[in-house]
């Protein structure tokens, strides 16, 4: 609001001496001697000729008196700002008296967020760990910034894991129930399931037989075959309850809960567009889709940072049709925007927050969406795609003995760490507790990179105490509910004194700009630093001054306020990382 503010004003004062072209204003560079500054004056001087210095002494010369700010040219032509004192305190109330501390609306858009992923049949492992978490971050951004976002779960629930998963299931004899009547039904429970993929997976890349009778078998199921389609059914409700346990305790919550198969009915829809169209031809008795363009060059994903980035060219055609008539994993995404559109409709964008070694699939969906005009051209169709989560030794995560891990562990982990941690500060065993701070370790540990980038999970570092973690954030919104709790005293009027309480609303009102920030990068990376940097400057004011034992009543109200502003402040950005805050830790 402070930038906007100052950016009218210049505006004004140009406009004044009727000088034409953008102002913009920005935080300083050099926080020591002024608070905000412009770098436009440059731009206007030589779009119009004039000396720059020059330009920018008469712009400041021009501007309407104010009591908030201070007006200063530095050589060779920037505008130094300064907040009086006046202006802190004005701003520090119209932070404290607007519902959302200052933070503006600025989009109606209506988007629909692809996040999750979770695979039915399949144990969810660490590959769906930053899905939910940067998911459920962006959705609660977009809707704090005026969207209106519905988010989908969107389940691998159609594809070759589960033909995999059931045929090894009726091989080991636990299916006979279904196919000769024997025996009772038998009840699936999930330690099957985690024993059947695995091993299925492991089969078919060594027995074609196998992998073929796999083949027919999902088939069957997406056929709907009896009793395929029953026994699916019945894994997908096993899967599905335990997906929901471990998204719940992450924090991640689902307007739809549907899946590849909800699509299904669409498959056929979209495969006669896509044809009437003439988009598709038959390779090798599979359906596709030839998608690429003159001359481009396709990164293929590195297995490590360090390898080099090679190419390929052409993108190869999506397949939309197996050999057999099978859906693949393409058909389910274009029928499922087909299934949006129709069903929901009015989406301004689509974005999917899935793993960056995804990116080929998505442009090829995409594109097939395009050129088919199953989406609208003014639809945006996004992949936010995010980077590796990596063990201390820069390889993608796994546990010792090189498998992948599995999310329940990685989330007993958590709790088991973050009771550690717990304990040695003296507080007993709580395992909510444990994991509202192990999880929001995770997540700010997650959440401070740039959503694109690879990083080193590090549980040890994200759950101290201090320094940019999530605990750290945790503890700082607990510290002020304790004093608040002890002044047992109304604030009153703010009145900006210090260099420290200067501090608090200069950070407050640059976490306020990084939401905007963090909505043009999809990536939330500079929210966390932001709410960092306010809960820092909290500690060295609370370092500095005594407050429940503050003489001056005026002062100590003063102060009273101040920390539930700086409190509304950081619940309010925890908030948008769905990030928590106990009680007391
Ligand atoms: N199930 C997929 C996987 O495990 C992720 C799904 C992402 N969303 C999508 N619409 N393709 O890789």
């Amino acid at each position: 609001m402070v930038r906007k503010e100052i950016e009218k004003l210049l505006k004004q004062a140009s406009e004044k001496l009727s000088i034409d072209g953008q102002v913009s204003v920005s935080f300083s560079s050099l926080p020591g001697l002024c608070d905000y500054q412009s770098n436009s004056v440059f731009a206007l001087a030589k779009a119009s000729g004039q000396n720059p210095y020059d330009l920018a002494n008469k712009i400041v010369e021009a501007v309407e008196p104010t009591e908030l700010f201070t007006f200063e040219v530095a050589r060779p032509a920037f505008i130094n700002i300064k907040l009086t004192q006046k202006g802190y305190n004005h701003f520090a109330e119209a932070l404290f008296k607007d519902k959302r501390c200052g933070v503006k609306k600025i989009s109606n858009q209506k988007v629909l967020l692809d996040y999750g992923g979770a695979n039915v049949a399949k144990a969810l492992h660490v590959g769906h760990l930053r899905s939910p978490i940067i998911g459920e971050a962006l959705k609660r951004l977009y809707k704090f910034l005026g969207e209106e976002v519905i988010s989908d779960v969107h389940l691998g629930d159609w594809g070759l894991q589960m033909g995999l998963t059931e045929l090894q299931l009726y091989e080991d004899g636990k299916l006979d129930y279904y196919f000769s009547g024997k025996g009772a039904e038998p009840k699936l429970t999930l330690e099957m399931l985690n024993e059947a993929y695995p091993k299925a997976s492991a089969r078919k890349n060594v027995d074609e037989e196998f992998k073929r009778k796999a083949d027919e078998w999902t088939l069957k199921i997406q056929n709907k075959e009896k009793p395929y389609y029953q026994i699916y059914q019945k894994i997908r409700e096993v899967s599905v309850k335990e997906i929901k346990k471990h998204y719940g305790e992450l924090g991640a919550e689902f307007d739809l809960w549907l899946g590849e198969s909800d699509a299904d009915e669409y498959i056929n829809k979209a495969l006669g567009i896509i044809e009437n169209k003439g988009l598709s031809r038959i390779s090798d008795g599979a359906v596709v889709v030839d998608v690429a363009v003159e001359g481009e060059n396709i990164p293929i994903p590195k297995k490590s940072e360090d390898e080099v980035q090679r190419y390929k060219n052409p993108m190869p055609p999506a397949i939309l049709k197996k050999y057999n008539g099978g859906a693949l994993y393409a058909t389910t995404d274009i029928a499922t925007i087909l299934m949006r559109n129709t069903e929901i409709g009015g989406l301004n964008r689509i974005e999917y927050i899935v793993d960056a070694r995804q990116k080929n699939h998505f442009v090829q969906v995409f594109r097939v969406c395009k050129m088919a005009e199953i989406s609208p051209s003014d639809q945006e169709l996004i992949h936010i795609g995010y980077g590796t989560m990596n063990g201390s030794d820069g390889k993608p995560f796994k546990t010792r003995s090189g498998d992948t891990i599995k999310l329940e562990d990685i989330i007993n982990m958590l709790i088991d760490k973050a009771s550690e941690k717990l304990k040695s500060n003296g507080v007993e065993y709580d395992r909510k507790l444990a994991l509202q701070i192990g999880v929001a370790a995770m997540k700010f540990g997650d959440l401070s990179n740039n959503v694109g980038k690879d990083y080193v999970f590090d549980l040890d570092k994200f759950l101290s105490f201090e320094g940019k973690t999530g605990p750290y954030l945790q503890y700082t919104v607990c510290r002020i509910n304790s004093v608040l709790n002890k002044a047992q005293a109304e604030g009153g009027q703010i009145n900006i004194e210090s260099d420290e309480e200067k501090e608090i609303i200069k950070n407050i009102l640059k976490l306020n700009s990084s939401y905007e920030i963090a909505y043009k990068e999809k990536s939330l990376n500079n929210l966390c630093l932001a709410s960092y940097d306010l809960a820092s400057a909290f500690s060295t004011f609370y370092n500095n001054h005594k407050i429940l034992t503050e003489k001056d009543e005026r002062k100590k109200a003063s102060y009273i306020s101040l920390l539930k502003l700086v409190k509304k402040a950081l619940t309010q950005a925890l908030d948008v990382l769905a990030i928590e805050v106990p009680e007391k830790m």
